[in-house]
């Protein structure tokens, strides 16, 4: 593959083993189907089309890559052109031992108690996006309801401002979309980014504000003050990773339930601290866990039989890990009740998601109150869902009957 031009056209892919692409047409839709079919062929299929980069499908290949940091590095955390520029996001594009000072400096925003504090008031918004929908007898409900739900946690927690939300999405879209092809996407974004950020911290330093963006503006770790470049990148993080994993997560719930109407009943029959509401929210982050993560790999290693070199990319496939047969009975079926469910949707080891808490209550709440107002509802016939590709998985159109 020549990189000569800045963006590059890729044929649509016919062998997922040899030949895969995250950003394929075919990809969003059914990409579980493409890691069922690959897994019965080999553990980890390859691709030449951004430089050699792999994609493991199995429990066993996706813990071997992600518990260890001395031959993957997160440097690069999205499989793309190999001649992309990058930019820091720490600590998700960060190796030890600087990862950990990133991280113990965010992790506080989100612990269980500042994400518990929010559970009313993000019950309160999701009741507010329903009651929009007051008189209509159809709707979207990944444009009018679950794209909304996770930048409101996120503006609330961070003091980021809810509304350039727009803004905030359309740079999510380019660079998980159309940035891995297009290196011009790429620089756009960052340069946007920076910008903004740049802007809004600056202004922490003289207005401060009791807000995550006031504590990152002023860091220091051990003693050291963070570098600016840095705590840019900080808050680029809680941007692309805090808003369309969850609206995906939401959104794939949704369409999940719209098929199963048994499910509904179920949910809507016990209270919202009855224990299979929380089984139900864990089956789907199983089932359709949104985000797929990438390395670098900087040391010569093999990977249940399959040999890597320094250099080349790999995927850390962690939503097809969770319908590995060998790591889930029954992986195939979606189990509203399922009790042992050691999924990987939020990551393993070192790189963990940070932002757990705040998934979960979010998704939560926006199933409770929705499936609560629509016991009923479906997917529209007449309309077609769509999904969005690559790095990040889950409907971003869902057009639904209420029904009611
Ligand atoms: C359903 C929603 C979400 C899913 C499925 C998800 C998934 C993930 C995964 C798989 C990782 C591991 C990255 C790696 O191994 O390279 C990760 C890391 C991370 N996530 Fe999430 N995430 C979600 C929501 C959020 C939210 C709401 C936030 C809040 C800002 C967030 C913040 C982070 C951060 C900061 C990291 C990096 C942690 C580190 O490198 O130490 N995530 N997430």
């Amino acid at each position: 593959m020549a990189y000569g031009s800045e963006h590059i056209e890729m044929p649509p892919v016919k062998d997922w083993v040899n030949d895969w692409d995250w950003l394929d047409d075919g990809w969003g839709e059914n990409a579980i189907d493409i890691w069922n079919d690959v897994r019965e062929q080999c553990p980890v299929a390859s691709t030449e089309r951004y430089g050699r980069a792999f994609m493991p499908v199995t429990m066993a290949a996706i813990r071997d890559i992600a518990n260890d940091t001395d031959h993957f590095s997160s440097i690069w955390v999205n499989v793309g052109r190999p001649d992309a520029p990058r930019s820091p996001a720490p600590p998700i594009t960060s190796d030890p031992p600087d990862h950990l000072g990133h991280r113990k400096l965010i992790l506080p925003a989100f612990n269980p108690k500042a994400v518990a504090e929010i559970e009313q008031e993000m019950r309160d918004y999701c009741r507010d996006l329903i009651k929009d929908l007051d008189g209509l007898n159809e709707a979207d409900a990944a444009v009018q309801y679950s794209q909304h739900i996770p930048v409101h946690g996120i503006c609330i927690l961070t003091g980021l401002p809810e509304g350039d939300a727009d803004l905030f999405r359309d740079w999510i879209y380019k660079n998980f979309q159309l940035a891995p092809r297009d290196n011009n996407v790429r620089i756009e974004v960052m340069t946007e980014m920076t910008h903004y950020i740049d802007a809004i911290l600056k202004d922490r330093l003289v207005n401060p504000k009791d807000d995550l963006l006031t504590m990152i503006a002023n860091a220091e770790i051990d003693g050291k003050e963070v570098d600016w470049n840095i705590k840019i990148g900080y808050i680029r993080l809680q941007i692309v990773a805090g808003i369309d994993t969850t609206w995906s997560a939401i959104g794939s719930g949704l369409w999940h339930f719209a098929q199963h109407n048994d499910e509904v009943q179920r949910l809507i029959a016990v209270s919202n601290d009855d224990m299979l509401w929380q089984t139900a929210n864990e089956e789907i982050l199983r089932y359709y866990a949104p985000v797929t993560m990438a390395r670098k790999v900087v040391k010569d290693v093999t990977v249940q039989g399959c040999p890597m070199h320094e250099g080349d990319q790999t995927l850390v496939t962690f939503p097809a890990a969770n319908h590995d047969p060998e790591a889930f009975e029954d992986a195939h079926i979606f189990k509203l009740d399922r009790e042992n469910n050691r999924h990987v949707a939020f990551g393993l080891g070192i790189h963990r998601c940070a932002g757990s808490n705040l998934a979960r209550l979010e998704m939560l709440v926006a199933f409770q109150e929705w499936l609560r107002a629509f016991p009923n509802y479906s997917l529209n016939p007449n309309k077609k869902t769509t999904w969005a590709n690559g790095q990040v998985r889950g409907p971003r159109i869902l057009p639904v009957l209420l029904n009611r």
